[in-house]
């Protein structure tokens, strides 16, 4: 037996100002689609904003159901929804926003498990990189250069 050590760096900001102004802008799409989030049993509403080589940037957010499953990540909804209009294009990164109307959210929304599935899926069959953006409405805001950062053991064919 050898044991292996598995590193991911990351980039910590401590304020969106530090931010290029592509990502600024891109995390403003997020905050904005979290706005509109269908979150009433959780009160955690989540904007994504999937920008796209085209150029386009198509917004999602959580979309709950009193049948709990039912419900959707806001990730996958602005990636779907990109997937399903734009199929030919490649995804290029993602803003992740997340505010609660229960407490302070002091740190960045990372994406769920299943949600980071669909996007190692995306990011190795489209062959490049999507980066990921990842804040709240406090705190620092995390960037990982792409999503094998975020999932270093990752299922795939
Ligand atoms: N949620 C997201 O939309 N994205 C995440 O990355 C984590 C969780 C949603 C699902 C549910 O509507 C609410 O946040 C609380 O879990």
């Amino acid at each position: 037996m050898i044991k292996k050590t598995i590193t991911s760096e990351i980039e910590v900001y401590s304020d969106i100002n530090e931010l290029s102004e592509n990502d600024k802008n891109l995390v403003e799409k997020a905050k904005k689609a979290s706005e509109k989030a269908f979150a009433p049993y959780s009160n955690f509403f989540v904007g994504a904003a999937v920008l796209l080589d085209n150029d386009v940037v198509v917004e999602g957010n959580n979309q709950e159901n009193a049948a709990f499953p039912s419900g959707m990540c806001a990730e996958r909804v602005a990636l779907y929804n990109a997937k399903a209009n734009f199929n030919k294009a490649k995804i290029k990164a993602i803003a992740i926003y997340a505010k609660s109307n229960n407490f302070i959210l002091e740190k960045p929304v990372y994406p769920c498990g299943a949600c980071r599935q669909v996007l190692i899926d995306y990011e190795l069959t489209q062959k490049d990189s999507i980066r990921v953006i990842m804040c709240s409405e406090k705190g620092e805001i995390i960037i990982a250069n792409d999503i094998k950062t975020l999932m270093p053991l990752h299922f795939s064919f």
